[in-house]
């Protein structure tokens, strides 16, 4: 049967993976790739964690959990939460498959057809389609070059159909952290135009120069997503949460209820043991990358320094295209991903530094080469 005789639905029919296949393609033909385009540590799951989950899998919790997560967890996240931002209540906690479940869970509830959306650009690429999915209208503002939040042109874009700002800092693919003032001017913006926000937080304990300033402390109408992914190297779990104000988190957890149904029990089980675990060491090693990477790429190619994730969004060398750049680069056997899978430019090239220092020194030397090359 030809592709075209399967009658997919229309809200898929736009939903495609172009931009990412061409570099997994082109990576295909990679013998030994220096990998430098994977979002996810490089170091595995704490011991602690492990034996925590594998111990709940002998002890039978492999059943069904409640729909917003077991109480132990959610209570372990609230007392850090409590501690943080010193809330003397917190607000109903969801756990989630993954911070992508949250956000299709509250695109979902919130975004009605026709509903804006205002995006910073470059994105986490998955607000774009879980937006046009919902039925909304993705509003991309251009953050280049230095990806700090345009707040005048983030006041300019808001219209009677705005319905949600999305906040994700430190953001990937930029690296780029929001200071305090930052977030206190969008909490502002927000506040005036009675906005919600969705603050996605997943790289939060990826801060390397200054202390993080979460988006909830400020402003008391956010969506605060974090996740277990990259902080404890648990991307295969699935696990995050979110929390915010309580119609919004309830509807959510109905929906939850009637598709996730929960997040995975044994690595539920296991959370609040991630959530004790000092990762302090972890980050300290993705921030000796950091530097080695700033160091080794700014005098050729100008980058902006990122400040926390474990990205640098590096601008091409003049006269040609990410994609072109990229494309070379490949074919000097380092795979790094073209800014246009996460924007509407294709000007920068994400690099991930999530790998051994031996690869990527190797790595950084072959861009170098190339573009001096050029
Ligand atoms: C900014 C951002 N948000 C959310 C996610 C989703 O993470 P997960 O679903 O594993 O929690 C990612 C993963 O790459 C991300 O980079």
């Amino acid at each position: 049967m030809s592709e075209r005789n399967y009658p997919l639905a229309d809200r898929v029919a736009n939903l495609d993976a172009s931009g990412i296949r061409k570099v997994f393609d082109l990576a295909a033909t990679m013998k030994d790739p220096i990998n430098l385009s994977i979002g996810q540590p490089d170091f595995d799951v704490p011991d602690p964690i492990k034996e925590a989950a594998i111990e709940a899998i002998r002890r039978g919790q492999n059943k069904y959990t409640q729909t917003q997560g077991i109480a132990e967890l959610r209570e372990a996240i609230a007392a850090d939460l409590r501690r943080e931002f010193g809330w003397s209540e917190v607000p109903p906690i969801l756990v989630t498959s993954g911070v992508s479940g949250a956000l299709m869970l509250a695109f979902f509830v919130l975004v009605n057809p026709g509903d804006e959306v205002i995006i910073l650009d470059p994105y986490f690429v998955m607000y774009l389609h879980q937006v046009r999915l919902a039925g909304g209208v993705p509003i991309l503002i251009d953050t280049y070059p230095d990806f700090r939040p345009p707040l005048d042109k983030i006041e300019a874009a808001i219209t009677p159909r705005t319905k949600l700002l999305v906040v994700n800092s430190p953001g990937n693919p930029s690296g780029a952290i929001y200071t305090r003032e930052e977030l206190e001017a969008i909490a502002d913006i927000a506040r005036r135009h009675n906005l919600l926000v969705i603050s996605d937080e997943i790289y939060n304990l990826f801060c390397y120069d200054a202390p993080f300033v979460s988006l909830a402390e400020l402003y008391e109408n956010t969506i605060l997503m974090r996740g277990f992914s990259k902080s404890y190297a648990m991307t295969g779990w699935r696990m995050a949460y979110v929390t915010g104000p309580k119609p919004i988190i309830d509807k959510m957890t109905t929906l939850q209820q009637y598709s996730f149904v929960c997040a995975p029990s044994m690595a539920q089980a296991a959370g609040p043991v991630a959530l004790r675990t000092d990762m302090s060491e972890q980050v300290a090693a993705y921030k000796r990358k950091r530097d080695m990477v700033y160091e080794a790429l700014c005098d050729t190619f100008g980058l902006v320094k990122p400040a926390g994730a474990f990205y640098a969004f590096v601008p091409a060398p003049k006269g040609m295209t990410a994609t072109e750049f990229v494309t070379k680069a490949i074919q000097n056997n380092v795979l790094v991903i073209p800014g246009n899978v996460f924007s509407e430019r294709d000007t920068h090239f994400r690099i991930s530094y999530a790998t051994a220092d031996e690869k990527l020194a190797q790595g950084l030397e072959i861009l170098n080469k190339l573009a001096k090359s050029l």
